[in-house]
């Protein structure tokens, strides 16, 4: 038997993965695991995160920055993992970037209507996230009956930054319950983690609301939907990824095997994203 491998229905150009910061490494972890033979560039723009406090003008005018900077390689679709770029910023981008850009609440909102029997569902974002009412608008335009409820979580980015995620952790037990504890008695049966560094959370966050609940990781619903979207790659050399970062190199090695869950081989290189 002779297998003929036509190279050319194979499409080698990486996939781009955008983030505020480190975050978005949730949602690559994704990615390697639904897409292994992808190649990927990465950039976390550690130099100016967070985004989730910041003004809505400031958001767009660093996501601008952001997508010219990542439209300087020559990718075939980008990923924007940030909840909160994509809340503010993926409805103003222009179409006109010769590649697909995906965001992360179109496909969490269809698996929040999927999955949700009660009608009632939970957002959890930053606080831009949850200003900007994208999930609100998401749910509602795809079931106007569903009941949303949403919370804005400042303490937990910052909480994951500094290592303490942990189902264990009495901290992340207590601000939790701050967080959650309002939404007792609602019927909620479907949360949504609307940022990138809730999935590190979810064992906490599965405690605290319950079994019966299921939680949505807003990353992985964008990732699936990739698969349809693109012509793969035939085989990746995860050496071969790149990673660039606006702030040293050195802070973003600390953090990064924590959010991706394993060990970066590709390059890490730092960006002056203001020249973008
Ligand atoms: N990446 C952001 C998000 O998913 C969280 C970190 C930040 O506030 O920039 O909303």
């Amino acid at each position: 038997v002779v297998v003929i491998i036509d190279n050319a229905s194979f499409d080698k150009r990486p996939i781009g993965v955008f983030d505020s910061g480190l975050g978005g490494l949730t949602a690559l972890r994704q990615i390697y695991k639904a897409l292994p033979c992808e190649q990927v560039v990465y950039f976390g723009d550690t130099g100016r995160v967070p985004y989730g406090t910041r003004s809505d003008e400031t958001v767009i005018k660093y996501v601008n920055q952001d997508i010219r900077f990542i439209s300087s390689f020559d990718i075939k679709l980008l990923l924007l993992a940030c909840n909160t770029a994509t809340s503010i910023a993926l409805d103003r981008l222009k179409d006109s970037f010769g590649f697909p850009v995906i965001g992360v609440v179109e496909n969490a909102s269809t698996a929040a209507v999927n999955a949700t029997k009660t009608g009632s569902v939970l957002v959890l974002g930053t606080s831009a996230t949850i200003r900007s009412k994208s999930y609100i608008k998401r749910l509602n335009a795809l079931n106007p009956a569903i009941e949303i409820y949403e919370q804005a979580c400042p303490l937990l980015v910052p909480l994951v930054e500094n290592g303490r995620y942990k189902v264990d952790d009495e901290i992340v037990r207590l601000i939790l319950k701050e967080y959650l504890d309002p939404f007792k008695g609602k019927d909620i049966d479907t949360v949504i983690l609307g940022c990138t560094h809730y999935p590190l959370l979810s064992e906490a966050v599965q405690r605290t609301v319950g079994d019966c609940v299921t939680l949505i990781d807003s990353g992985k619903e964008a990732v699936s939907s990739i698969h349809g979207m693109i012509t793969p790659n035939e085989y990746a050399d995860r050496r071969d990824d790149r990673f660039y970062v606006s702030d040293s190199v050195h802070n973003f090695e600390a953090l990064a095997e924590t959010l991706l869950g394993e060990t970066i081989y590709g390059s890490v290189e730092k960006v002056d994203i203001d020249l973008y």
